[in-house]
């Protein structure tokens, strides 16, 4: 086994290791409970996914008088849910409450870089809206294409009265960051499955003052001399945590720097990587899959965390595997995308019900089921919120609230209920 981290100019670089990997377990305190079919779907007409927050720089949630704005990837519910992500759409969603959602519309009216966009996030900044995306596929070409670089809209400005918020532009787009082919793979070295260069994530370190920008990439791991065949494909498994930085602060000027953290050999996807700082600590969290683990490898659909005392590492897996939460064994697809934030002395995770009724052990079978089935057992809109508890190295969930709720700042939560979360290994 090859699990030595590269060193990155004198950095030596964070790796999930296949031994660390090789003790991930659903176990009482990573397990959500059952979601079942959506209780609330405010939203029917839209399949809704990846969601995320406008921020400001200190990654509070923004208040946009007396409102927050959530933007997710939509897509009109009439679809097949699987053929979502090829005309993803970014929206805005607004609440004074942080239950009740109201529909703020498509962002961009045309103008948006790539063929489609998917997920990232949002800085409010001097009251400017700072929309950082994945400009996914190439427009200029005629085919679908799976290209991605990470893309900018601003100038955008956000106004409220007692009838809600409006989100108006005009918006200028820009290309911040493609894959540099020696710390990040381009397309066109990709050896395995489609590479990835997205889900930019914006994050200033109030411990240093420094401005980053966090992405999911894939660090390039190409095969030695050597190597037998056996490693070499799984060297094709190489997602990592990329990251930039803006030296003057701007939050549209970056340098890309070496990942902050690799999974070569264990996962090929490391997606909308996150940042919670809590005791000092920086808890960096990334989505993966089941299907993207390499061979020799098992772990479910779920959210993976990792801890470190400075952002640049070195990081160690939580719970000692790095998983941290993920779905029933019955419903092992129930949720995706999940997306820590803190909230008083907890951390809340809001994530969306992708198929929440589905027992299989590979979303394959999906597509083999009569269309009306695959439309009725996906969910397309935000799952029960999820209350987890950090100590240190570990977490454990301690209970849900409802689907769509984002506490205001300061807002009591009533006490966790951990008893409906299932307790057992399978
Ligand atoms: C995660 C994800 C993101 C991507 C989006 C595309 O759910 O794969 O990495 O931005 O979905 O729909």
């Amino acid at each position: 086994m090859h699990e030595t981290p590269e060193s990155d100019g004198g950095r030596s670089r964070s790796r999930w290791t296949r031994e660390q990997a090789a003790s991930i377990e659903r176990r009482r305190g990573n397990i959500a409970p059952p979601a079942g079919a959506p209780e609330l779907d405010p939203f029917p007409d839209l399949h809704v996914w990846d969601t995320w927050l406008l921020r400001d720089r200190h990654g509070e949630i923004a208040d946009v008088n007396g409102y927050r704005l959530a933007f997710s990837l939509t897509a009109p519910a009439d679809l097949l849910p699987g053929k979502r992500h090829d005309v993803a759409e970014i929206r805005c969603f607004y609440s004074a409450d942080g239950k009740r959602w109201h529909d703020a519309g498509p962002v961009f009216d045309g103008g948006a870089l790539g063929q489609r966009q998917w997920a990232g996030s949002a800085l409010y900044d001097d009251g400017e809206v700072y929309l950082y995306y994945t400009a996914a596929g190439d427009e200029a070409a005629d085919e679908m294409t799976y290209t991605q670089r990470i893309a900018v809209a601003h100038g955008g400005t956000a106004s409220a009265d007692e009838d809600g918020i409006e989100l108006s532009g005009p918006w200028t787009h820009e290309t911040l960051l493609t894959p540099d082919g020696e710390w990040y793979e381009t397309e066109a070295q990709s050896r395995g499955m489609t590479y990835t260069f997205r889900d930019p994530w914006f994050f200033e370190d109030s411990a240093t003052g420094e401005t980053h920008l966090l992405f999911e990439a894939n660090a390039p791991a190409p095969e030695r001399p050597g190597d037998d065949e056996a490693t070499a494909h799984r060297r094709e498994f190489n997602g990592c945590v990329g990251v930039a930085v803006s030296e003057s602060g701007d939050p549209l000027s970056w340098e890309l720097r070496p990942p902050l953290l690799d999974a070569v050999e264990v996962n090929q996807e490391l997606e909308r990587p996150h940042v919670v700082v809590a005791d000092g600590r920086y808890y960096l969290f990334v989505c993966s899959h089941v299907h993207t683990f390499a061979p020799g490898v098992t772990g479910p659909d779920g959210l993976y965390g990792f801890v470190a005392d400075a952002l640049d590492g070195e990081y160690r897996p939580l719970n000692g595997s790095g998983l941290v939460a993920t779905n029933p064994p019955e419903a092992p697809f129930q949720a995706y995308s999940w997306m820590a934030f803190a909230h008083d002395e907890e951390v809340l995770v809001q994530s969306f019900l992708n198929y929440y009724d589905f027992a299989g052990d590979s979303l394959d079978a999906i597509a083999d089921l009569p269309e009306a089935e695959q439309r009725e057992r996906f969910g397309g809109t935000l799952a029960p919120t999820l209350r987890l508890a950090l100590d240190g190295d570990s977490t454990r969930l301690r209970g849900t609230l409802d689907a769509w709720r984002i506490p205001t700042p300061d807002e009591p939560l009533p006490p966790a209920d951990d008893s409906e979360l299932p307790g057992g290994d399978a």
